[in-house]
C-alpha cells in the first residue's frame, strides 16, 4: 500500500498532469490516469475489499483524502481552462465602441404625398370634409352618373383600363379615370348642404413627359342652395394663394367642356413673380354641377346647385417645385426625391 509520501507524489503527479492540459478534451484524459476505471486512485480503492477491517478503514481514509486533493486540483483546471476560453471569446468578440454606429435611414414623404396632405390641410381649414374612395370603379360611377353618353371618347379601350370582372349591370370594372366618380359616391351618402374634397390615383392610358397612366386628382364639390360659379372663382384663388403661399398670381377661366357640368371651364393661373412669371398655366377643369347629374345624386336641380373642380396633383406639385418632367415622380430616383426630404 502506498504511504502518504508516495501520496504526496501522486498529487503532484496529476497537479502536473492537469497544468499540461490546455485544452478540456487533454484535460479529461489527464483525469482517466488517475480517476478513471483503471486509473492509479480507482486501482487503490478496488484494493480495500481485500484488506483487514481495521486497515481497510485507515487506508480507505488515506485514499478519500488523496481522491479529493486530485479532484479538487482537477476541478481547478477545470474552472481555470473555462476562464481562459471565456477570456479568449471576450477578446475575440469584443466591440469596438470607437466605430460610427449604423444608423437608421431617414425617410420622407413623396412630393406628390406632400402636396396631398397640404391639400386636406388647406381645405380643412376652409370648411371641406375629406372623402376617400375605389380606385376600381362601376361605368354608372365613373361615366354614366356623371351624364357621360354612351359613345363618349373617354370610354373607349384606348383611354380607359377595363377589368375582366362586371359589376351588376353587366358592365366592366373600370380603373377610374378620374376623381369626379367620388361627386357621386358622395352626394348619394350625403345631404346638402356640402363642401368635400377627394384626393387619389386615377388611371388613364396615357405616357409621355407629362401624362403618366396612373396619377393624382382632388376632387372638389360644393353644394347647396346657392353656390355660384362666383364662389368657386373665389374658393380656388383662395386655394391657390395659400397652396403657392403667395398673393402674387393671377387666375382665368377659359370656357371648356365637361358631360358633367354646364358651363364648364379650365382653371389657368400664372406667377406674377419669380421664374415662371407670365406664362399661363392649366390647372384644373371646373364647372357648375349639371342640372341631370344633380338628379343622379337624388336631389333636385330646382332646389340645389353647386360647383366642381378636378386638379391634378402632380401638375400642382411641378409648380410648386419647378419640375418640368412628370415621369421623375415615378421613377424613384433618390437624387431626386432626396431633394425633398
Ligand atoms: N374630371 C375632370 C377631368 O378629369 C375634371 C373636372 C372635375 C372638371 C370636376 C369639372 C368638374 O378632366
Amino acid at each position: 500500500m502506498s504511504s502518504t509520501g508516495s501520496d504526496q507524489q501522486l498529487v503532484e503527479e496529476a497537479r502536473v498532469a492537469f497544468n499540461a492540459a490546455s485544452d478540456p478534451a487533454s484535460l479529461e484524459n489527464a483525469k482517466a490516469r488517475f480517476l478513471g476505471k483503471s486509473g492509479l486512485i480507482t486501482e487503490q480503492l478496488k484494493m480495500l475489499g481485500g484488506l483487514e477491517p481495521e486497515l481497510k478503514k485507515r487506508e480507505g481514509a488515506r485514499i478519500n483524502v488523496l481522491k479529493s486533493q486530485v479532484e479538487s486540483l482537477l476541478n481547478e483546471r477545470r474552472e481555470a481552462l473555462a476562464q481562459q476560453q471565456l477570456a479568449a471569446k471576450l477578446a475575440q468578440d469584443r466591440l469596438d465602441i470607437s466605430l460610427p454606429g449604423r444608423g437608421m435611414a431617414r425617410g420622407s414623404l413623396h412630393p406628390v404625398m406632400t402636396t396631398w396632405q397640404r391639400i386636406e390641410s388647406i381645405f380643412r381649414s376652409m370648411g371641406f370634409d375629406v372623402a376617400d374612395g375605389p380606385e376600381v370603379e362601376t361605368d354608372w360611377t365613373n361615366f354614366t352618373a356623371l351624364n357621360n353618353p354612351e359613345n363618349h371618347p373617354a370610354r373607349s379601350m384606348q383611354d380607359t383600363f377595363y377589368l375582366d370582372l362586371r359589376d351588376t349591370d353587366g358592365l366592366p370594372l373600370l380603373l377610374r379615370t378620374h376623381t369626379s366618380p367620388m361627386q357621386v359616391r358622395y352626394a348619394r351618402s350625403h345631404k346638402p348642404p356640402l363642401r368635400v374634397i377627394a384626393p387619389g390615383r386615377t388611371y388613364r392610358v396615357d405616357s409621355d413627359a407629362t401624362h403618366s397612366p396612373m396619377f393624382h386628382q382632388v376632387e372638389g364639390l360644393w353644394l347647396g342652395e346657392q353656390v355660384s360659379f362666383a364662389d368657386l372663382k373665389g374658393l380656388y384663388y383662395e386655394f391657390l394663394c395659400a397652396f403657392f403661399e403667395t398673393k402674387d398670381l393671377d387666375i382665368r377661366f377659359r370656357p371648356s367642356f365637361f358631360p358633367f357640368t354646364e358651363p364648364s371651364a379650365e382653371v389657368d393661373m400664372r406667377f406674377a413673380t419669380g421664374p415662371l412669371k407670365g406664362r399661363w398655366l392649366e390647372i384644373s377643369g371646373a364647372g357648375q354641377v349639371h342640372p341631370k347629374v344633380i338628379q343622379n345624386f337624388g336631389f333636385d336641380p330646382q332646389e340645389v346647385i353647386g360647383f366642381a373642380f378636378g386638379s391634378g396633383l402632380e401638375r400642382l406639385t411641378m409648380l410648386r417645385y419647378g419640375i418640368d418632367d412628370l415621369r421623375l415622380f415615378f421613377e424613384n430616383d433618390l437624387r431626386f426625391l432626396r431633394q425633398f426630404a
